[in-house]
């Protein structure tokens, strides 16, 4: 279906979207390999991705799949934290793909939990340099938080112009991501860090192809607002429509429940 914000696939379940979603993965490494000689993602985590990690692996184990010539940038990490805490995205990155493949380890780019508050800003910059200096990301990965957020861009009341203009940054989380990643950290929401490091939306915007996920009844209603709804900075995942030839939503019945 063609939509204000891209195409979307409505599949049986997500373990159809996932494997779809590795398909495109997969060839994006093969083609953006064979014209520029390598290839750069950017990356999701999230109980969403898991499977489709789980299929990269098992296409990598049979021989099918090299990450040799890719480089990846990871969308967000919690802040602070450290990359050792189980329930950092660093962790989560190296249980579900990095030590299963063959992926170089100083091309595996994630923002770093522990940087010093006073160089954040800084370190964040220079993410979307490295990102800039190696040629821009040919395919990025998304999921969608509940209250529309994509990485950790949250719903905020900017106006659209500088919402869509986000650079890489520190960023507060809303009650609404620290309530639903509670049950990541013991099921408390004070153990939660309540704020994060994220890709912005303008660097996010400018990936060259988009892929987006989102399973479940629980995500319908964000899912919506996204599509069909005005594009606002109330809802992050609407600022896809400024770029729709770009997105590929791959979603289940229930997430499409409200479309
Ligand atoms: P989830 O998170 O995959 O754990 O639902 C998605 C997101 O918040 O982007």
């Amino acid at each position: 279906m063609q939509t204000p914000a891209g195409t979307v696939l409505v599949c049986d379940d997500p373990a159809q979207a996932c494997r779809l979603a590795a398909d495109r993965i997969a060839s994006a490494i093969a083609s953006t390999r064979a014209d520029r000689g390598r290839a750069v993602l950017g990356l999701a985590t999230g109980s969403t991705p898991i499977p489709v990690y789980a299929d990269l692996v098992a296409r990598h184990r049979a021989g099918q799949l090299s990450f040799a010539n890719v480089t990846t940038y990871n969308l967000d990490e919690y802040y602070p934290i450290a990359p050792l805490d189980p329930n950092s995205y660093h962790a989560f990155m190296y249980k579900h793909l990095f030590q299963h493949v063959d992926l170089p380890p100083h091309r595996a780019h994630i923002l770093d939990g522990t940087v010093p508050e006073a160089f954040a800003a800084e370190h964040c910059a220079a993410f979307d340099r490295w990102i800039e200096a190696d040629g821009g990301i040919d395919l990025q990965l998304l999921g969608i938080g509940r209250n529309g957020h994509i990485g950790f861009n949250e719903p905020s009341d900017l106006p659209l112009d500088q919402a869509l203009r986000l650079p890489t940054r520190l960023t507060r989380l809303d009650p609404v991501t620290i309530a639903d990643a509670a049950r990541d950290f013991g099921g408390s929401e004070a153990a939660v860090p309540r704020r994060a490091l994220t890709l912005g939306t303008a660097t996010i915007l400018a990936a060259r192809s988009i892929l987006i996920l989102a399973f479940g009844a629980n995500k319908a209603e964000a899912v919506a607002r996204a599509v069909f709804g005005p594009r606002t900075a109330q809802l992050p995942a609407s600022l896809l429509q400024t770029v729709p030839e770009k997105v590929t939503w791959l979603i289940d019945r229930a997430a499409a429940a409200r479309l």
